[in-house]
């Protein structure tokens, strides 16, 4: 059985510098020279959810908030980035037990219409079965000044007090995360 996971929820200042530590580690240097997505300019969260394995940490999940437009329309969202596990500690539910988390914080402190992931596609079915839906319309964010439509991940979307679209145009009106 998997070793208890302590889970705390922190902000992005003491967070951050813990989930630098890890990143390299899930996205390797090799990993990262594949990726089309190496040079995209992503937001920063303001809070995490990190995971702890004695002092070690082995999974986080960066929380975000944000007012996008739907169809020309504001909405307050919430979104979940930056979704990492260890590799030498995958498949052990450390990553679903920080989302189970990230997703009450959400819901309790900012109680979002929806809430908003970018989701490579070898990704898609690990949210699925987590409750996230795909969103079948377009996304545009922000990169570099420039709002365009974001080519690099799809983009899955969970109900908040609204229940998510499943098409339509999404506005990020700022980066992706
Ligand atoms: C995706 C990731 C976060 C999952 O973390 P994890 O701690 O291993 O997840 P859990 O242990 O909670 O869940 C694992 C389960 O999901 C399944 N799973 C893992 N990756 C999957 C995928 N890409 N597609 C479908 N299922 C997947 C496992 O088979 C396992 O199934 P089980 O519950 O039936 O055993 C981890 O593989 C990772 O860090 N990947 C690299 C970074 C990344 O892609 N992050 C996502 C950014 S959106």
């Amino acid at each position: 059985m998997a070793a208890d996971l302590r889970i705390e929820c922190r902000d992005a200042a003491s967070a951050y510098p813990e989930v630098a530590r890890l990143e390299p580690v899930v996205y390797t240097p090799e990993k990262m020279a594949h990726v089309a997505w190496h040079e995209v300019e992503w937001a920063h969260a303001e809070r995490w959810v990190l995971g702890w394995l004695d002092e070690r940490l082995v999974s986080c999940a960066g929380i975000h908030r944000r007012k996008i437009a739907l169809d020309g329309t504001p909405r307050a969202i919430a979104g979940i980035g930056g979704v990492m596990t260890h590799p030498d500690h995958q498949c052990r539910g450390y990553s679903t037990q920080v989302l189970d988390e990230a997703n009450a914080a959400i819901a309790a402190d900012i109680a979002p219409a929806f809430s908003l992931i970018f989701v490579e596609p070898h990704n898609v079915d690990f949210y699925a079965h987590r409750g996230w839906g795909v969103f079948e319309g377009e996304t545009i964010v922000e990169e570099r000044g420039r709002r365009r439509p974001f080519p690099y991940m799809g983009v899955m979307l969970r109900d908040g007090t609204e229940v998510a679209p499943e098409r339509g145009t999404i506005d990020m009106l700022g980066k992706p995360w």
